[in-house]
């Protein structure tokens, strides 16, 4: 009997184990095998087939791809679409003027004729997937370079993608997975006339701002609205006022009756990238090397625009977008040095790691292993101050317009000066307006300050070996650039929209390519992708050593870990609402979600982070919160979930066991920021907005009731 005990303990511990079911970034085509029965237990009453299938409209045709980096979900029957705020943030920022300024204002087509066409934004659905790494391995073997195995391995990807894009109305991507030991591919179909059909003003879609950014509590209601268009017969098409909105598979119902705490919710999405088997010399180097430097520069790009954008409207409405996008990542990098230093991530990993070399070297192994755990840490040891390096030039690149100019619009410039005439007569027109686009959306005083402040912080910190121009100019003017870069672009036809279009009228062959701020640009990328012969040895040992990690870690069993890295293709994670450790900072009772009391009490009038359009104030003053009230009274705003989500998910659903919308997910917790490299079991959330928040906001706030209205709402 007693004996009987201890064994079903020990199978209880056993399947404790593996029912994490908050831990995992899951690929559609496994849910049946790997998921499914697991999810039912928890609350789901769909089948894997009801979310996933080839042959049957399936939950995942109402999930999207928004703009390449975000996800987004379709919510009627006429194409209207649903993601955060900071996703549309850039499609907002651009259609906006200081006249007409939606981001502060908000914006809410009364018709479909109000709608916006932003320049460029496209959606992507996902039609299928499968596996193809038989295939694809079959045609590598250990005795290839790394540079033969890739060669090989592209050329069986192109005919992968010939094969499957049905004479070209499908994008079809072949990805590698566990570090290329799998291969999937992926089929697509691309929209692009998408229009803006409702945001919120930047107080409640950004409430909050960088202060709140990555925590817990949060009040944001991070949302806009979109529509897909497409032509008469639903396939995609260019913008045309002759286009109709798309009528698409299948679209999301919305259930308005509330979360709460232990109610199951899955997510699916399209996750950027996550680190999951990053070595521990990975996450030592990040921590020491390349972070501090990436937060540092990012912090400086900040400090710049903003010391712009604070003095001029235009300024600000052409850098919010950057700025934002810059500031997340400034303040998550220093959120991830901090989590990976207190959990000690690092050491963690280079135990099971040492665990792994002593089976690696088991007469058995020591052939295919022996050496894999060796040769990371060489390569780890001998690239860290060029990743450091590396960081500080990478921010001298995402800050500046014009540090890469001569990658985009120099090398139109420079491949129109050398075409024939008819060519040039074809490029001209198009080539104009990409020059009109450019230079609406910066400003030089600003691109003239990020790039020689960032040069003297380059010269200063980023060691290793300098970029030759930089640390001449450097040595010479004890590290002021100022006057070389005015001196730069005095000289340069990239300091006026009107000087390139000049040269447009009379191109000369050689002007582009002796131009002095493109000849800049180029050294600073040849810089960057340099590589030295050993280091084109050290990283192609690394790369196969680190596909042998992968490899090995599954074969011995040593990783708990069963899904793939998150690179941006989509997954489905589930769990269950749920509430952080204790939180004194909490506004709410229980501590899994906020209302707006909260919001109203984080109120700072002419605040440019916690600042409140009056109208909530008064609809809060008054509670008037309509339908969307929860049981207690209160409006709820966000909630926690701990799914497994990062970066690329953001606007993603958030639903409930039978696939209808509750939420909309939009942040992770600063605690659990560890949690590309390390899943935390105890911390890691997901931070979303209520559904019932975002109705509110479009109906009452905003008395814009025909967008609820065409939505399927389920009481
Ligand atoms: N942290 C969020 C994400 O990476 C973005 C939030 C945008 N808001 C902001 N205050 N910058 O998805």
């Amino acid at each position: 009997m007693k004996n009987l005990k201890i064994k079903l303990v020990a199978v209880l511990v056993f399947v404790g184990m593996f029912a994490r079911a908050d831990e995992g970034m899951w690929f559609l085509m496994f849910i049946e095998r790997l998921n499914q029965r697991d999810m039912q237990k928890m609350g789901l009453q769909l089948t894997a087939e009801e979310i996933y299938s080839i042959n049957n409209h399936s939950l995942k045709d109402a999930i999207v791809q928004f703009n390449g980096g975000c996800t987004a979900e379709i919510i009627s029957k006429e194409g209207l679409i649903l993601t955060n705020h900071h996703c549309g943030y850039d499609a907002i920022a651009e259609l906006s003027t200081p006249k007409q300024d939606y981001l502060t204002d908000g914006f809410w087509a009364k018709t479909k004729a109000d709608e916006l066409k932003p320049k460029s934004l496209f959606i992507r659905f996902f039609v299928r997937m499968d596996d193809v790494s038989k295939r694809i391995l079959g045609k590598v073997n250990d005795s290839m370079t790394e540079e033969e195995r890739e060669k090989a391995i592209n050329a069986e990807i192109a005919l992968i993608q010939k094969e499957n894009n049905d004479g070209g109305k499908y994008t079809v991507s072949v990805r590698s997975f566990f570090q290329g030991n799998e291969f999937y591919y992926f089929v697509y179909q691309d929209f692009k006339d998408v229009r803006l059909v409702g945001t919120p003003p930047k107080s409640i879609g950004k409430f909050g701002g960088d202060t709140d950014n990555w925590e817990w509590p949060r009040h944001t209601g991070d949302f806009s609205m979109f529509r897909v268009y497409g032509d008469a017969n639903g396939n995609p098409a260019d913008y045309s006022t002759a286009n109709i909105p798309l009528k698409p598979k299948r679209h999301l119902s919305v259930n308005m009756n509330g979360v709460k705490e232990g109610d199951f919710a899955m997510i699916l999405g399209y996750p950027g990238r996550t680190n999951r088997w990053l070595p521990a010399g990975g996450i030592e180097q990040n921590v020491k090397f390349a972070y501090p430097a990436w937060v540092e520069a990012s912090k400086l790009n900040m400090d710049v625009m903003k010391k712009y954008m604070d003095k001029n409207d235009d300024t600000r409405l052409d850098y919010e977008s950057k700025y934002a996008g810059i500031a997340n990542y400034w303040k998550n990098r220093q959120g991830m040095i901090d989590a990976l230093t207190k959990a000690k991530t690092a050491e963690l990993k280079s135990k099971n790691e040492a665990k792994f070399n002593a089976w690696a070297n088991k007469p058995a192994n020591v052939a295919k292993y022996g050496k894999v755990v060796e040769t990371l840490n060489n390569y780890y040891a001998k690239t860290s101050e060029k990743a450091r390096h590396d960081n500080y030039l990478m921010q001298i690149l995402r800050g500046s317009s014009f540090a890469a100019i001569s990658r985009t619009l120099g090398a139109q410039l420079d491949g129109y000066a050398k075409a024939n005439e008819e060519a040039k007569a074809g490029l001209k027109a198009d080539l104009l307006t990409s020059v009109d686009e450019f230079y609406t959306e910066i400003s030089m005083d600003v691109e003239k300050d990020l790039l020689s402040s960032q040069f003297n912080l380059y010269a200063r910190k980023a060691g290793y070996v300098l970029c030759p121009t930089i640390e001449q100019i450097g040595s010479k003017s004890n590290n002021d650039f100022r006057k070389f870069i005015n001196a730069t672009f005095e000289m340069s036809l990239f300091s006026s929209a009107d000087k390139l279009k000049a040269f447009i009228e009379y191109p000369k062959d050689g002007m582009i390519t002796n131009d002095p701020l493109f000849q800049l640009s180029s050294e600073l990328l040849a810089h960057y992708n340099s590589k030295s012969e050993e280091l084109t040895k050290l990283q192609a040992d690394y790369s196969k050593s680190f596909r042998l990690l992968v490899a090995g870690l599954r074969e011995a069993k040593m990783s708990t870990i069963q899904y793939p890295d998150a690179n941006s293709t989509l997954r489905l994670t589930y769990g269950k609402v749920s509430a952080l450790p204790a939180n004194p900072k909490n506004d709410a009772k229980v501590n899994y979600y906020t209302t707006l009391d909260g919001t109203i009490k984080k109120y700072k009038a002419k605040d440019e982070e916690f600042d409140l359009p009056q109208r909530l104030m008064d609809l809060h003053k008054a509670k008037d919160y309509g339908q969307y009230v929860d049981k207690a009274g209160h409006l709820p705003v966000n909630f926690l979930t701990d799914n497994d989500i990062t970066g690329g998910n953001s606007g993603s659903p958030v639903l409930n066991g039978k696939g209808e919308l509750i939420g909309l997910a939009f942040d992770g917790n600063i605690e659990a920021m560890a949690g590309d490299v390390i899943f935390d079991k105890n911390l890691q959330k997901t931070i979303n907005v209520d559904i019932r928040y975002v109705l509110f906001i479009i109906d009452k706030f905003a008395g814009a009731k025909h967008i609820v209205d065409e939505m399927t709402i389920v009481k």
